[in-house]
């Protein structure tokens, strides 16, 4: 198999996530946090290693400050619920995934009001288009660093400086950046940011999280199950048991931090170097294909290696159906959960067909999955 759906779940994981997450089951698998006994430490201390790796890695300074979830859905639900009430006005962009603008839609019904600025027909959102709606009420600016349909990367640093500037928080969805391109929160401006464990840290389905700048306060969405103030009714203040209720996903946590290991040791700008020379190289194969429409930015230092493209005449899900029965090369078709981004780039009839790079991608493959689309495309 050609794995192209990274975008989706990064495929395959560095073997010590596979061997990290079997001995925690086999070994020290009890519930972090609870019990006092050997095996419920040493599940907390992994847990809290891999928080602290992931401070390492986002430039956090206070390894409290980030709370493990499910997924980035989880995580995004987490910050933006827990931070709007009614009366407030939150800034989006059209090119969101529906883990964004779902709950905003919801937020809306309970008097939240929310301006979504247009990015141009490549993706591309203007710094000057934010800053524009910002007014007395906006309490959040809530925006994708990469468009999961096509690719193209927002100016992040430069619009957390407008967020800081105007006192607003920032929230980032890393979905698609997270262990693929360097992100430092400090650097960044970034008051919270919700990231994938299953993608580009190359932690396993199930892992994900959240990290809440210290001093921003989220209500909770879920109360209970966090193993500290039991003799408490209400759920505790401190962190990051104040996000973390119910059981961790502790097999999970232990091979994610496996993964968060491998990127630290390879260095995240050696990975992006890696899926940018590969994109570079797939986008300049298929701008030659006739009959094939590339979307996103043509410039591969602003965007990330998340390739859409449709073939002229041809259904986007039966193209993939083919290139999955006929060519073994595994990729997705349709809307990606982001019906608004493909109304942007105009593709919210056709769909796309979403080829999305990982690290462990080589030129080999592209070149066959080019060879793939080339005949499709005769
Ligand atoms: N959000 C993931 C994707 O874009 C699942 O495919």
């Amino acid at each position: 198999m050609i794995y192209l759906d990274n975008a989706a779940t990064s495929w395959p994981k560095p073997e010590a996530v596979y061997d990290e997450m079997i001995n925690c089951m086999k070994t020290y698998g009890a519930n972090p946090g609870r019990s006092g006994h050997k095996m419920a430490i040493e599940a907390s201390e992994k847990i809290y290693e891999c928080r602290e790796n992931l401070c390492k890695l986002f430039g956090i300074s206070d390894a409290l400050c980030v709370s493990f979830t499910g997924n980035t859905t989880e995580a995004l639900n987490m910050g933006i619920k827990g931070l709007l009430g009614p009366g407030d006005h939150a800034i989006t962009t059209s090119m969101e995934h529906n883990s964004v603008i779902r709950p905003l839609k919801k937020l809306e019904s309970l008097g939240v009001q929310t301006s979504v600025v247009k990015a141009d027909a490549y993706g591309r959102v203007g710094v000057e288009s934010i800053l524009k709606h910002i007014n007395k009420k906006t309490k959040l600016i809530v925006m994708t660093h990469a468009s999961n349909v096509n690719g193209t990367m927002n100016p992040i640093r430069d619009i957390g400086e407008i967020a800081k500037r105007h006192h607003v928080v920032y929230m980032v969805d890393a979905a698609q950046t997270a262990g693929v391109c360097p992100i430092d929160v400090e650097q960044m401006n970034i008051d919270i940011l919700a990231f994938p464990g299953h993608k580009g840290l190359l932690g396993p389905q199930g892992t994900g999280g959240l990290y809440v700048r210290e001093g921003i306060i989220l209500d909770t969405l879920k109360e209970g199950g966090t193993g500290s103030l039991s003799e408490s009714p209400c759920q505790p203040d401190i962190l990051p048991d104040k996000y973390e209720s119910g059981t961790l996903n502790t097999p999970g946590i232990a091979g994610l931090n496996e993964g968060i290991k491998y990127l630290l040791d390879t260095g995240v700008a050696e990975v992006m170097r890696h899926e940018r020379e590969l994109t570079r190289y797939m986008l300049e194969g298929l701008y030659d294909i006739p009959k094939v429409t590339v979307y996103g930015t043509q410039a591969p230092e602003q965007r990330v290696g998340v390739i859409s493209v449709n073939i002229k005449g041809k259904d986007c899900i039966e193209v993939c159906g083919e290139l999955d029965e006929k060519y073994g090369i595994a990729s997705r078709g349709g809307l990606h959960c982001a019906y608004l981004a493909h109304q942007t780039i105009g593709t919210l009839e056709s769909g796309t067909i979403r080829l999305s790079l990982g690290g462990f991608n080589t030129k080999k493959e592209i070149d066959l999955a080019l060879q793939a689309i080339g005949e499709i495309a005769k």
